[in-house]
């Protein structure tokens, strides 16, 4: 049986209750973060939890848990889910007050802190041999998406639209430019140099975007950290989204435009076979993730 950890407990699923009155359900008014592992080694931990702080701190909250904590509830609850693939997710939200207030001031209540793991089959090779569809959108979110919040109504709306348009992904546009995607992080081939837009407010922070240019970099292929203009899209060489469950994964039609020759291109081969590379050495305990 899979144990849940809730506030500083392990617990069966059915015992795994918040009130109603929790800040989480009734504002949307938390944090969480989607933690990768492989066969029980979690793939930059540090780095997630780095960007825990960062939300954290950006809704005005501290983290409830030492690193070491953390640590030992993800090793725990990884070993009593063991699979190839699997993902820690992680919630922090601001408790539950006796009434619905908006402030949270002077003395918000304890938070409330949720973790559980979940295995994650394993990537269909057929869909990375097509690659995805995705649409486009005008971005409707808010000036701090550079924060993992809970209030995801917008990006549930947007998969939505996805899935109704027959796609996995919708590539988000703000002021003309293309910043990365409802559940992912936007990444553009051209003339042979690996696009992807500059950190800032506009995007989420991804770990998988950052452990790609790492890739990258390590194996001197160009890359450059540029804004995308959205109508250079369907001109790309490749497209590709990166998430910490989708890992490196090809674009091959943007609405009704057919990117490159349809079919994931030669650089995205390179990368996806360091991806694979990284995970399997992480996997056999030989570089810390
Ligand atoms: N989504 N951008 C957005 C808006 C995201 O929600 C995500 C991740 C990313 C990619 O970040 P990372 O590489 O650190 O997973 C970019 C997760 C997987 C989710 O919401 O389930």
């Amino acid at each position: 049986m899979p144990e849940i950890f809730l506030n500083g407990r392990f617990v069966a699923p059915e015992q795994a209750t918040v009130s109603v009155m929790d800040r989480g359900f009734l504002f949307g008014d938390g944090v969480y973060e989607v933690i990768p592992a492989y066969h029980g080694r979690t793939l930059r931990a540090d780095e997630h939890l780095d960007r825990l702080d960062h939300s954290l701190a950006g809704i005005r909250m501290a983290n409830p848990l030492a690193r070491a904590d953390w640590a030992a509830v993800f090793e725990r609850l990884l070993a009593g889910i063991p699979a190839p693939r699997q993902a820690i997710y992680v919630q922090v939200t601001r408790g539950a007050p006796p009434v619905r207030d908006h402030r949270f001031g002077p003395e918000a209540p304890a938070p409330t802190v949720l973790a559980m793991a979940k295995t994650v089959p394993a990537r269909d090779p057929a869909l990375a041999e097509r690659g995805i569809a995705a649409i486009v959108r005008d971005d409707p979110r808010w000036k701090r998406c550079d924060l993992k919040v809970v209030s995801l109504v917008a990006a549930v709306l947007l998969q939505q639209d996805a899935a109704d348009a027959d796609a996995l992904e919708t590539i988000l546009v703000r002021d003309g430019l293309a910043v990365e995607a409802s559940t992912s992080n936007l990444f553009i081939v051209r003339d042979g140099c690996i696009l992807t837009p500059p950190k800032d407010w506009r995007l989420l922070p991804g770990i998988t975007r950052d452990l790609v240019l790492d890739l990258a970099r390590e194996a001197s292929l160009p890359f450059e950290e540029a804004d995308i203009p959205a109508e250079t899209l369907s001109q790309a060489d490749e497209v590709w989204i990166t998430s910490s469950t989708r890992e490196v994964m090809p674009v091959t039609r943007i609405d009704d435009s057919t990117i490159g020759d349809g079919r994931p291109g030669p650089v995205w081969r390179h990368i996806d076979g360091l991806y694979q590379a990284y995970k399997a050495r992480l996997a056999a305990g030989a570089t810390s993730g």
